[in-house]
């Protein structure tokens, strides 16, 4: 383990933690990913907090990256982003740089290089990555808070409680689906009833899924992420003959549930897709459903800085088309109100369960399709 205060005192914060959740012992952990680093959310005394661990002088002793913080560091400027956020932003990196984590600042480490292996413990702290690499990828992680993540990052450990163990991943409840769920946002807004009708389960729900077939990663991550939206879930099954006894809780339709999460007028100032952040996959579909056709409404597509740069012509041929790809930074995140937007579209369940209240805009909800549309048109239809 690292030597140092810094480590000391993330030592402290888990035995702390342990205690309160009866954990018998640590784990070690494989890798961690850092939440809390949009300086929008965290603030001044987030900042202070950060900088003063960050002179402790300890680093991390496991792969370490950073959840998506407030704004594009290569385009802020051309967007529009104000400078004086853009520089507490980029204290915000700098200490969590210092601590030993990666500025990798996104909500998909899976599609930048950590992808962690099937059973393996992790101390990952995103809601949706955190349902993703529990139930998708097989690993096993709590959902972390920032403080604790960074805890584990600087001593590769995390207390055995929870989601680390076989007691903690037994479902809750069945939740038979007797309706269509075809594109991911009907994944998402189907996410976020099953996040409430789990939210009075033990441990938070570990819903079990039946009638439904996953047709695409894209479909997985946005169903776990409305579910970690709406409720507190950290995994799901969707495989396999459901078990018996549990609370059961059938889904006949999606309408209510979209209906809520679209709440906008057609008036739109950003169409916005990649929450959570958009994979390479994504980037091809967006760039077929625009074909020939250039935006009149901006369309902004959140993904990381590896994506990004890994994208090459496929980037090109996007931008051709008026749209842009934001890196290190989200809709949800990012400081809307200094950007001069109220109204955005997006496919995203988990960004339209949010906006509104973290950012007071209005929001319109539907497909990846629509929403592209939308942008073409210059409006929502
Ligand atoms: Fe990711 Fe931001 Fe959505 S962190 S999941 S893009 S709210």
């Amino acid at each position: 383990m690292s030597q140092g205060k810094g480590a000391a005192k993330a030592m402290e914060i888990l035995c702390a933690l342990g205690r309160i959740y009866e954990a018998p012992d640590m784990v070690e952990v494989g890798s961690v990913q850092v939440s809390g680093v949009s300086y929008k959310n965290i603030g001044e005394h987030g900042l202070a907090f950060l900088e003063e661990w960050a002179q402790m002088g300890s680093k991390a002793v496991v792969p370490a990256a950073m959840n998506p913080g407030g704004a594009d560091r290569r385009l802020w400027k051309s967007l529009g982003w104000p400078a004086d956020f853009v520089q507490k932003q980029e204290r915000v990196i700098r200490a969590l740089e210092a601590l030993g984590i990666k500025p990798s600042l996104t909500c998909t480490p899976y599609h930048a290089g950590m992808e962690p292996s099937r059973g393996e413990h992790i101390a990952w702290a995103e809601s949706s990555a955190v349902c993703y690499a529990n139930s998708v990828l097989g690993a096993r992680t709590n959902r972390e808070g920032g403080p604790s993540a960074i805890a584990a990052a600087l001593t590769g450990r995390t207390p055995r409680h929870g989601l680390h163990t076989d007691d903690g991943r037994r479902p809750t409840r069945v939740i038979r689906v007797e309706c269509d769920v075809l594109t991911p946002a009907d994944a998402g807004a189907l996410g976020t009833i099953i996040g409430k009708a789990s939210s009075k389960d033990e441990r938070g729900g570990v819903p079990f899924l039946t009638g439904v077939e996953p047709p695409s990663t894209a479909w997985l991550k946005a169903l776990g992420a409305g579910m970690a939206a709406a409720g507190s879930v950290g995994l799901f099954y969707f495989e396999g003959t459901p078990p018996e006894g549990l609370p059961e809780t059938r889904v006949t339709s999606l309408e209510d549930a979209v209906r809520s999460l679209s709440t906008g007028t057609g008036k739109l100032d950003v169409a916005a897709v990649g929450c959570p952040h958009a994979s390479l996959e994504d980037l091809e579909r967006i760039a077929s459903m625009l074909g020939q056709g250039r935006v009149k409404t901006p369309l902004w597509i959140f993904t990381s800085e590896a994506v990004r740069s890994g994208a090459g012509r496929l980037a090109a041929e996007l931008e051709s088309r008026g749209a842009v790809l934001v890196a290190d930074t989200c809709i949800v995140v990012a400081p809307l109100k200094d950007l001069g937007i109220r109204n955005v579209a997006t496919d995203s369940a988990k960004a339209a369960f949010y906006l509104p209240s973290h950012q007071g805009v209005s929001v319109r909800f539907g497909s990846m399709e629509r929403v592209v549309k939308a942008a073409l048109l210059g409006g929502w239809e």
